[in-house]
């Protein structure tokens, strides 16, 4: 749910590269509109596999126009390892977009999961975040891009965990991970994620299909078991799903684009 009482924008497409490609144009929309009334474009990145198709049509300056040297880049959240760890979300945001565009490096705020113990660096990554809006700009951010996972947690927000009701603190540390890697995380929290213009899910493939039918069919509350249904943002949320992650929709919930 967005702004509460705004139903959520769903949207479904035939495959994750429809899906990908579509949320890509929006990207880009929503960039040169903040950059355009703000001066810059303020946009947190979420790790996984599913948005890496996704950044690497960001990167691709044929595809996409990201007033780059304006934009500032977040993360999520990210998994207690090495930045050079094939389980960083760093690197792999990295190795697909970052160093492939001309952001300014001072641009990208990144969590540093390497410090120990993980409660030291969601600190630090407190103290980065800065100010709970952009003075009298409003929202700290323009976009936040998430993902779920089948169990329907969000950035390193797992069913019954602590962060998930974490109120102080704009990221905290996650000591065990709901899925792979089970290595410690850093997480931004609910209020840091809904401090935000506009939240856009990216979601695919069948097994997640269970988890999106729960939080768009139920009525989402503070209190929904889902970790992804209590996302909040200032304005929308959206949700860009292929067909089999909105195969437990009801037919006429969105139409194939
Ligand atoms: C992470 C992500 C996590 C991810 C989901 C989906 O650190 O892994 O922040 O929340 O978005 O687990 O992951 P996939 O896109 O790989 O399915």
């Amino acid at each position: 749910m967005g702004r509460v009482g705004l139903a959520p924008d769903v949207r479904r497409f035939r495959d994750l590269a429809a899906a990908s490609r579509a949320l890509a144009e929006h990207v880009v929309e929503r960039a040169q509109e903040s950059v355009a009334e703000t001066g810059s474009f303020r946009v947190v990145l979420s790790g996984g596999r599913t948005p890496l198709g996704l950044y690497r049509i960001l990167a691709d300056p044929a595809a996409s126009q990201v007033p780059w040297p304006q934009t500032h880049v977040f993360f999520a959240d990210e998994r207690c390892v090495s930045p050079r760890s094939p389980d960083s979300n760093y690197r792999a945001i990295r190795d697909a977009l970052l160093d492939h565009v001309p952001i300014p490096r001072a641009n990208v705020v990144r969590i540093r999961g390497e410090l120990r113990p993980p409660s030291v660096a969601a600190a630090e990554y407190s103290r980065r975040l800065g100010p709970d809006t952009r003075g009298s700009r409003g929202p700290r951010f323009d976009l936040v891009l998430l993902g779920i996972g089948p169990d329907g947690h969000t950035a390193s927000l797992f069913p019954g965990e602590r962060a998930l009701v974490a109120r102080r603190g704009r990221a905290v540390s996650v000591a065990e991970a709901g899925v792979e890697p089970f290595v410690p995380r850093v997480t931004m929290t609910l209020p840091t994620l809904a401090s935000s213009s506009e939240v856009c899910f990216l979601v695919a493939g069948s097994d997640k299909s269970r988890a999106v039918a729960r939080i768009l069919s139920l009525r989402s509350n503070g209190r929904h078991p889902l970790p992804a249904a209590r996302v909040r943002s200032r304005g929308p949320v959206r949700w860009f799903l292929d067909r089999a992650a909105a195969a437990g929709l009801s037919r006429g919930s969105t139409a194939i684009r």
